[in-house]
């Protein structure tokens, strides 16, 4: 299609329509009248098939939980394969609301709290802060500006990751804001470094079919013929493609069936087994143990921090005051009776089975494959179980609001 046919047919007025990028301008900057460069989305509509797919959607009118067809996998693979030579596999797929919610599970499935992960500077800024509200050391590598063109310090990069011990790097790619498409050669140098430092790499391709000019964008899934998968983790969304962020669908492309696991456990963990295994273990004391107070500083605080963000609490001075409070002692904070009755009631709640299987996993720590065997059940059945349990359990516990409550009552 021609460019003028098309911004006839797609281009829309989006003032006015609860538009982040343009109906949020006031109370981000406080002006109207810029420019926002701050938001990568477009002023064009989605593209006519997926309009009609929506609307059909929409008549239909339920709005229920839904499998992903296999019309929707074989549509995205065949768009990699057409476009970036790139196989994949259903059993490799998982599915996010959004590529930034996913690199926060990411991070808690690949390392743990304190470790080391790598950014290449600059970069798209919530790489760095996804990082920091999940309690994790930030390492730096610039990008070496050669008038305006961009390139990786691959000196740098190695001698950082082995001065800091780094588990992870986060790497965009093609990559904003620098727009630079890495050459095969550029990704397979970084690759081999991470390769020979154990660093595992997640791949944020959400931009590769936004390419100006001739330049061939390629996957780090296809380096070396796939020689670097298993070391290797890719995110994508079809949202800065067709202009779909607020309809919040993410791709994890896994190839490693151990971190498959690991991010399995972690999607289905969240907060609510953390929880429950710290609040049943000290069920009856009024005062926090210290084992809880430790846990509310590692991985409640965060999760606090990004909900307090995210609900967008706009009073700058209550916002300090707690995560003042959040970064200081724990010494205040008191989960009183009324959390270990609304405990026990969610937990009464559960269908026996899945009760039974709860319990076994969460308190006595047990892995799936121990449950199956102890209660000669498939494993796959526990862990259905296992994620309706929590399903279950987090509708009713809403912990994240529960605990701020609790924190805020402090002040
Ligand atoms: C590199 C990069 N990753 C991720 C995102 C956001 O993705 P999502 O809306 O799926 O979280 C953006 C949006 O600008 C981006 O530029």
């Amino acid at each position: 299609m021609e460019k003028e046919e098309f911004i006839k047919k797609y281009a829309v007025e989006r003032r006015n329509t609860n538009s982040s990028k343009w109906d949020g301008l006031e109370s981000q900057f406080g002006e109207t009248d810029l420019l926002p460069l701050w938001v990568a989305d477009t002023e064009f509509k989605v593209p006519e098939a997926a309009r009609k797919a929506l609307v059909e959607r929409v008549e239909h009118g339920a709005f229920g939980y839904s499998l992903v067809p296999d019309s929707y996998y074989e549509a995205y693979f065949n768009w990699q394969k057409e476009r970036y030579g790139i196989e994949l596999h259903k059993d490799w797929m998982r599915f996010g609301t959004g590529v930034v919610q996913s690199l926060s599970t990411l991070i808690e499935t690949l390392t743990v709290p304190g470790e080391a992960i790598m950014v290449l500077q600059p970069v798209y800024y919530p790489f760095m802060r996804v990082i920091e509200n999940n309690n994790r050391k930030l390492v730096i590598s610039e990008l070496v500006n050669h008038d305006g063109h961009y390139e990786m310090d691959y000196e740098d990069i190695q001698k950082k990751m082995q001065e800091n011990n780094v588990k992870l790097l986060i790497f965009c790619s093609p990559h904003n804001p620098v727009g630079r498409v890495w050459s095969e050669d550029e990704l397979e140098k970084l690759l081999a470094i991470c390769h020979d430092e154990k660093v595992r790499v997640i791949a944020d391709e959400i931009h590769h079919d936004l390419i100006i000019g001739d330049k061939k964008f390629t996957s780090m899934l296809s380096i070396k013929d796939g020689f670097y998968r298993d070391n290797l983790v890719m995110v994508d969304a079809p949202s800065k493609t067709f202009n779909m962020a607020s309809l919040l669908n993410s791709h994890v492309v896994i190839p490693n069936p151990q971190i498959r696991d690991l991010y399995d456990e972690e999607e289905a963990r969240d907060l609510v087994q953390d929880l429950f295994f710290h609040l049943w273990n000290h069920a009856g004391t009024l005062q926090v143990a210290t084992s809880v107070k430790a846990y509310l500083f590692t991985s409640v605080r965060n999760r606090c921090l990004n909900a307090i963000r995210d609900r967008k609490i706009r009073d700058e001075h209550n916002n300090k005051l707690i995560e003042a409070q959040l970064f200081s002692g724990t010494e205040d904070v008191v989960i009183d009776e009324d959390v270990h009755r609304r405990l026990q009631e969610a937990l009464d709640a559960l269908p026996d089975k899945c009760r039974e299987i709860i319990l076994l996993k969460v308190v006595e720590g047990k892995k799936n494959k121990e449950i199956a065997e102890q209660l000669n059940i498939a494993e796959t059945t526990v862990k259905t179980q296992v994620q309706r349990a929590y399903r279950m359990l987090r509708e009713r516990l809403v912990p994240i609001f529960l605990l701020i409550e609790y924190l805020q009552q402090g002040f």
